[in-house]
């Protein structure tokens, strides 16, 4: 543990370096070619999802702060007084800002992949919330979500906003729950935001967005890759594609390879050729009867739903039994 100052505690369960590469080498040696999306936030890709969050067709960030903030008491009676506030995947720990005041929780603990991104988000919410303290994790929470030590008693409910869950698979979502459930334990909450199904346009502008950002953002794993894992990638050699599967009720990106060509990885040979999808997200879209089935299946009541006007978002408030 390193303490940062009094209130602000920081705890490295960072992933290895090797998960990454095994991932990669792995993703890369099936057919489609895959990389799970987790693998986006190194420091300049967490950066360009910040800057995704700024871009006018990405619809999600603005409707679930318009929601906390006009919803931020009733919230604050459901957590409880006194809570625990764990947030994984918290990145810049912009959105439970609006909540803190309200909750005013015993602590709060952001989890998240990218340690220095998160060592630099607790420090300024420190500043921001002198009273509050702060427990930050740096681990992968789609594989643990450990509670840091000295964190204290109290409810335990999860924030889980932006509609992170969208980006599991099925399969995953079933884990994540089970997961959560762990974590906060009979009587624990779950605050969380889940994006809808909507009309296509709508969807697949926001995975398009005309500055460009999200394209960077896919193809910034092809930089890391060359960074951590002595990759050859040549980037105006791929082409950012993203549109929304009907079928399968999610966005999909990808990185589309524009010319036959071999990259090498960590001294592994992979070839590509011109037009090849590899494919590095999903994020799936749920209407609430959907989603309440997922989370009943996965031990969670649903307590309370509020929508935007145009039902284009929706958060729910959820105690795991
Ligand atoms: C983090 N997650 C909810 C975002 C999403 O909408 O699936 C990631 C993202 N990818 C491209 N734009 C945003």
């Amino acid at each position: 543990m390193n303490a940062l100052s009094k209130k602000i505690n920081f705890h490295d369960f960072q992933p290895e370096l090797e998960s990454f590469r095994d991932a990669v080498l792995e993703g890369l040696s099936r057919n489609p070619k895959q990389i799970p999306p987790k693998f986006f936030y190194d420091k300049t890709g967490s950066k360009l999802f910040e800057a995704i969050l700024e871009q006018p067709e990405y619809y999600i960030p603005n409707i679930e702060r318009a929601l906390i903030q006009q919803h931020a008491d009733e919230f604050a009676e459901l957590i409880e007084p006194g809570a625990v506030l764990i947030e994984p995947g918290s990145g810049s720990c912009e959105k439970v800002q609006l909540l803190l005041e309200r909750v005013l929780p015993a602590a709060y603990v952001p989890m998240d992949i990218s340690g220095d991104f998160l060592q630099q988000a607790a420090c300024d919410l420190g500043q921001q919330f002198p009273w509050l303290p702060i427990y930050a994790a740096c681990l992968d929470f789609t594989q643990k979500m450990i509670l840091p030590k000295g964190v204290p008693s109290g409810r335990r409910v999860v924030f889980f906003p932006g509609s992170s869950l969208g980006n599991f698979d099925p399969l995953e979502v079933q884990h994540f729950l089970a997961g959560i459930h762990r974590l906060v334990g009979k009587g624990g909450g779950l605050l969380i935001g889940v994006d809808r199904k909507k009309d296509h346009t709508t969807l697949d502008a926001a995975y398009n967005d005309a500055a460009g950002i999200t394209a960077d953002f896919n193809l910034n794993l092809l930089s890391r890759i060359n960074n951590e894992l002595e990759g050859n990638f040549e980037r105006n050699q791929f082409e950012h594609y993203a549109y929304y599967n009907d079928p399968l009720g999610r966005i999909e990106m990808h990185l589309v390879s524009l010319q036959d060509q071999q990259v090498t990885i960590s001294g592994q040979d992979f070839s590509f050729t011109e037009g090849e999808f590899m494919h590095t997200e999903n994020s799936y879209k749920y209407s609430p009867d959907e989603f309440i089935h997922l989370a009943n299946a996965g031990g969670f009541k649903h307590q309370k739903i509020w929508s935007d006007n145009n039902d284009f978002f929706s958060i729910y408030f959820l105690e795991a039994y």
